[in-house]
């Protein structure tokens, strides 16, 4: 049960904007101590949000480049003048090596992604935390991220020793018509080696952004990944009060009138 006074909620918009951070720092961190108040989180803990982000995301955004190509084949093939141009398309990854971090995704040979991949592009996988309640306050305050690298294909023995298709399926039950096998599409399961981290944890006055080290994010234990509630992550009690805290809203005085 939610216990907000009707006109508090009709404030709340208002009370949104008057708490946003300085301009300078919506989009970076402060270059002195912030003097809001907030804890900004170490890089470690924004690598220990970004791996459970990883874990509990199922969807994302692959960008990829187009090849050059001179010779476009005037009926499917991209046209000629996007050669070197950036593309991002949604697919499906799924957190099934959690022991390194690196997302496990089926290529599918024929999609745009994974044909930039086999015509030499690297790869970026961009996701976001979608907070279970949606309603009140600004996603440029919620946490995203960008893993940066190359696609691997796994072996067929590691695929099988990791119940790598199990796995996948469980985050994505419609998968199953394209494993790899199909009688429609050919495809393949790949890793994506992550290489760098790029994190935006929120605003810049009370959330780390920038690079995390690859160290970082492959030494992130089991247990801290469990250990943490994202924004609004409903389980673990998180609650409305903590959205606030986390927008810097003020969340802890009255908290009890803000529980969820
Ligand atoms: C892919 O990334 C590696 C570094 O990890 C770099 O050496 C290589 O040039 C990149 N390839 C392309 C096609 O950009």
């Amino acid at each position: 049960m939610m216990h907000i006074p009707t006109f508090l909620v009709s404030l709340l918009p208002l009370a949104s904007a008057a708490h946003l951070p300085q301009a300078q720092h919506i989009f970076t961190n402060p270059a002195s101590p912030p003097t809001t108040g907030f804890k900004i989180p170490t890089v470690h803990e924004s690598a220990v949000q970004a791996r459970r982000i990883l874990r509990l995301e199922r969807i994302g955004t692959l960008s990829t480049i187009f090849p050059n190509n001179d010779h476009p084949n005037p009926h499917h093939g991209p046209p000629s003048s996007v050669s070197g141009t950036p593309i991002g398309l949604m697919d499906y990854f799924a957190d099934c090596e959690p022991q390194r971090g690196d997302p496990t995704i089926l290529a599918i040979n024929i999609a745009t992604s994974f044909r930039n991949v086999a015509a030499g592009s690297n790869i970026t996988l961009s996701l976001r935390w979608h907070p279970p309640n949606k309603q009140h306050y600004s996603a440029a305050a919620i946490p995203r991220f960008s893993l940066v690298g190359y696609l691997e294909n796994i072996k067929d023995e590691d695929v099988v020793k990791g119940l790598l298709p199990a796995c996948f399926v469980k985050y994505h039950p419609d998968a199953a018509a394209w494993l790899p096998g199909n009688p429609i599409h050919t495809s393949h399961w790949t890793r994506l080696v992550v290489q760098e981290v790029y994190w935006i944890g929120g605003f810049g006055d009370r959330a780390y952004i920038g690079w995390i080290p690859l160290e970082e994010w492959q030494s992130v234990t089991e247990d801290e990944i469990q250990s943490i509630r994202l924004p609004d992550e409903q389980s673990g009690g998180w609650g409305f009060g903590m959205v606030k805290e986390w927008m810097g809203l003020g969340g802890s005085d009255n908290q009890e009138s803000w529980e969820l």
